[in-house]
Formats: structure tokens, C-alpha cells, sequence
């Protein structure tokens, strides 16, 4: 979420669900959790230490205070841009001769800052991937470009964003698995899963 004054903010139509069940799910998994979260309606879920942020750059320095981790997965909607400057007053219809005009900046990109090799990166670094057209493809230039690991490929032109399900495919170096339409809470038990397998 980015502010644009006190009283109005860019945000996106996600609901946390996913991020908030992989996190619950790990945790059953015996993981030590830590869930850095954008605004959400959600629970903290329990066994799991929940950090509240609210743009993105909060959340990175949030994720880099949690390290170090053997896993970071990037489940956030993360906003893409943020408005260039907040106003600290709420901006007034009155008295304004044109419509005011919004300049966004880019936001720091907290998935492929945590994928960068160095001695801090987690062994393990997963992104998701949202998308309406051509999952797969695009889901494997996004794990190439970000240098993570695995990507979780999932299509968000349904009711994905705020549902309770998903269908998704896990993709990693030139493997492609598609687990179909399902709950959200089993995607998360059968990514724990991944990745219990992967430190086994
Ligand atoms: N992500 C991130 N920081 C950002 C934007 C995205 O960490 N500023 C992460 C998301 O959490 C997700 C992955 O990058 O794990 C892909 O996010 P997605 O919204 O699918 O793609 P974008 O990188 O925003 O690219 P595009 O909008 O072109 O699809």
C-alpha cells in the first residue's frame, strides 16, 4: 500500500490469503516463520512472528531484518510504484484549477533484491508469478530475470485475488509441476512440502 496523502493510497486487490497459509503451513512443517505482511484483513496465524508493514520499502527493510533465513519466498503483491512524493496534508478538491497530476516512481524490487548471489542470500529464494496470459512462459522469464529459484506461476485473471483457491505451476530450473485448481491452503501445504524435501 502507498500513501498519497494521509487519507488516500494505490493498493491492489489481493488478500494476503496465500502469503498467510504458506506461512501456517511451514510453521507445521517445525519452521522458524516470519511473516512480513502488507495490510490485510487476516489473523495473525499462529507459531508464526507476523510483521505489519505498509509500502514497500517498509517491507524490504522488514525481510532484511529477518535475515538471516535459508528460505525467502516473495508471495507479496508488491505495488510495482509508489507516488514520487506523499502529501502530508490530505490534498484538497477546493481551489485546485486542474486535476492534480499523480507522478509514480518505481519501487524497490524485494524479490530480486534477496535472489541477488552474495553471502546473505537464503538458500532457497522463491517468487510468485501473477499473471493473465501465458502462465508458464511468463513465469519462467520472471525466474530467470529475478534470479530465484522456484516461481510459483499462478493466473489472477479469475477470482484468485481475495478467493480461497488457486491453481498453480511450480516451476524450477526447466521442470514444470502443475498442481490444478485447489484450495489455497493446500498449495501452501504442498509447497511446505517442496521444501521440506528440498532441505532433507
Ligand atoms: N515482487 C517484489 N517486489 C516488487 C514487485 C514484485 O518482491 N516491487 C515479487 C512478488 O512478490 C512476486 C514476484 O516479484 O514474488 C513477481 O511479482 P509479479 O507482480 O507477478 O510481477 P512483477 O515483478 O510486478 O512484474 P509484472 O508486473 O511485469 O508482471
Amino acid at each position: 500500500m502507498e500513501a498519497i496523502d494521509p487519507v488516500r493510497f494505490l493498493s491492489n486487490r489481493s488478500s494476503g490469503k496465500q502469503g498467510y497459509a504458506i506461512a501456517s503451513a511451514l510453521a507445521a512443517f517445525g519452521a522458524k516463520v516470519t511473516l512480513v505482511s502488507g495490510p490485510t484483513a487476516l489473523n495473525d496465524p499462529a507459531n508464526v512472528s507476523t510483521v505489519r508493514v505498509e509500502s514497500a520499502r517498509e517491507m524490504l527493510e522488514a525481510c532484511q531484518s529477518a535475515l538471516p533465513a535459508d528460505v525467502f519466498i516473495g508471495v507479496a503483491a508488491v505495488a510495482d510504484w509508489r507516488p514520487a512524493s506523499t502529501a502530508p496534508q490530505k490534498l484538497k478538491l477546493k481551489g485546485q484549477a486542474v486535476v492534480p497530476p499523480l507522478e509514480l516512481v518505481e519501487n524497490p524490487d524485494i524479490l530480486a533484491t534477496f535472489a541477488k548471489a552474495g553471502p546473505s542470500r537464503p538458500r532457497l529464494v522463491i517468487g510468485f508469478a501473477a499473471e493473465t496470459q501465458e502462465i508458464e512462459g511468463h513465469g519462467e522469464a520472471k525466474r530467470v530475470k529475478k534470479s530465484c529459484d522456484w516461481i510459483v506461476a499462478n493466473d489472477v485473471s479469475g477470482d484468485v485475488m481475495g478467493g480461497n483457491h488457486n491453481a498453480v505451476t511450480l516451476i524450477s530450473d526447466g521442470v514444470n509441476e502443475v498442481w490444478s485448481h485447489t484450495t489455497k491452503d493446500i498449495i501452501a501445504h504442498k509447497l511446505a512440502a517442496k521444501i521440506a524435501d528440498f532441505f532433507a
